[in-house]
């Protein structure tokens, strides 16, 4: 049989460990992973088949918040029949004529290659592999799976679409942003055009702003090479929060294919109003003695900022978003927060004016909730904030959530791009972020465990709003 074979460099990478490892057990314990599929893993040091075996079954059992559950062996048997390793240095070319002599050995028709690597090494690769014929598709496809962040500004995120384009067409290049593969970002589509009774709603008529908040309480672990050239706009703003953020605000696609989806996300993208102005970033105190980062570390480890769309629709709706490490909790939602009505009849004055929310929480408690006031039973008129539900985790939808990158693999192998971006679309994002992250200044230190700088609170509160406690009273598992 003609095989599919999966090329990965950078298997010991924290990606390959923390998610690609982990969505290929879990696809191999559905039984979706195609029948001819095979994977290579590269990775500059060499091991032998048994400590190949080992390291992947070490990664399987590392603590990962993405993958708690149990791996039973006979999974990971079947699963590492698959895996092949080929050690090697990605910018040494005579690597590349022992990679295509591994594949032809394979038989392999379809390649996909995923890139965990250090950017400075694509062009290595790209070349190289062109020089032995890897990226052409003459007999079956070559496609090309590479992760975000895609350059670290607009000019350099042109170079490098301009490079990919050299080697490969844009229908080869898979740009993964891994947002865009969760069930649930996805499922705010659905939530919006297909059920008629909110769409009429999210619009400037009834929203009175919108918040988006994506908060770890982890720090940046051992990603400080990585994490200190980025910082937080730039390893998670420019573009998981933009996506969340489109997918929210987007018109409904004409139809539902690549073209037509990409279409509505790019136009939110090209409509985001830069205010250097309205931002803060800020910095968890502590974040300097971390290891690989530089003593005198200007890099931002949060940031918040106000931003608008120049669209009919979100006309002077302002935009919040905050991002950061080290905070009081981990959870990641976008909220609408609808106007009060003019006369509400009935009030609770304990409350204050107490706005509905529509909540997308991405995680953890996942679901879309909607907050609404419910009356108190008894004979007084009291009032309190309620949430109408739909929540994943519960006994009908325990086990279904798929990880984004199984999602976004699958996508790959069967040639969808609808959930990828294109080079277009990560231009949008970064034209939007190079005027917000130039001149930033010192970051505000903020204390560990907090929900960031003060600064950021005065960014909203100046305006007479307030950022949401984000509420782990729903969808508790
Ligand atoms: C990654 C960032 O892209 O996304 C990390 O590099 C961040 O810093 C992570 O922690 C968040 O993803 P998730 O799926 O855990 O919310």
């Amino acid at each position: 049989m003609k095989k599919l074979s999966l090329v990965f460099f950078g298997i010991t990478s924290n990606l390959a460990q923390k998610y690609f490892i982990p969505a290929l057990y879990d696809m191999c314990e559905k039984g979706v992973l195609p029948d001819n599929l095979v994977i290579l893993g590269n990775a500059r040091t060499p091991m032998n088949k048994a400590e190949f075996s080992d390291y992947v079954h070490k990664v399987l059992h590392l603590p990962n918040v993405h993958h708690k559950h149990d791996i039973k062996e006979e999974i990971f048997k079947m699963l590492i029949k698959r895996f092949y390793y080929l050690a090697g240095h990605l910018d040494d070319p005579s690597f590349y004529p022992l990679l295509s002599h591994t594949l032809s050995h394979f038989n392999s028709k379809d390649k996909i290659f995923y890139l965990a690597t250090y950017p400075d090494l694509y062009h290595y690769i790209f070349e190289n592999l062109q020089k032995v014929g890897l990226n052409k598709q003459d007999k079956g496809f070559v496609r090309l799976m590479i992760e975000k962040p895609i350059g670290h500004d607009l000019e350099s995120a042109g170079q490098l679409n301009k490079l990919l384009a050299k080697y490969f067409t844009e229908d080869q290049i898979y740009r993964l942003d891994h947002y865009l593969g969760k069930e649930t970002l996805q499922n705010i589509l659905t939530f919006r055009f297909s059920n008629g009774i909110f769409e009429p709603l999210i619009n400037s008529e009834f929203i009175d702003h919108i918040q988006i908040t994506a908060a770890e309480d982890f720090g940046i672990g051992f990603r400080g090479t990585y994490y200190d050239q980025l910082g937080a706009l730039k390893d998670v703003g420019q573009n998981h929060q933009l996506q969340m953020l489109a997918f929210a605000t987007m018109n409904a696609p004409a139809e539902f294919t690549n073209e037509a989806v990409t279409k509505q996300r790019i136009k939110i993208l090209e409509s985001l109003t830069p205010l250097p102005q309205k931002v803060v970033f800020g910095q968890y105190e502590g974040y300097r003695k971390e290891a690989n980062v530089d003593p005198k570390s200007q890099t931002d480890t949060f940031y918040a900022l106000k931003t608008y769309l120049i669209s009919d629709r979100f006309n002077d709706v302002p935009i919040y978003i905050r991002a950061g490490k080290k905070l009081k909790q981990t959870v990641t939602e976008v909220s609408i927060i609808f106007k009060n009505p003019v006369n509400r009849l009935l009030k609770n004055l304990d409350l204050g004016e107490e706005p509905n929310v529509l909540i997308y929480r991405i995680h953890p408690n996942e679901g879309i909730v909607l907050k609404i006031l419910t009356k108190v039973p008894g004979h007084q008129i009291k009032l309190e904030p309620e949430y109408m539900q739909f929540c994943y985790k519960g006994d009908l939808h325990s086990h279904i959530i798929p990880d984004p990158h199984e999602r976004l693999l699958m996508d790959t192998i069967y040639g969808d791009q609808t959930f990828f971006n294109d080079a277009e679309e990560v231009e949008a994002q970064w034209a939007f972020i190079d005027p917000i992250a130039a001149d930033r200044g010192k970051p505000h230190i903020y204390k560990q465990g907090s929900w960031g700088p003060k600064a950021a609170d005065k960014l909203i509160e100046e305006e007479g709003r307030s950022w949401l406690e984000p509420s782990m009273d729903f969808c508790r598992i």
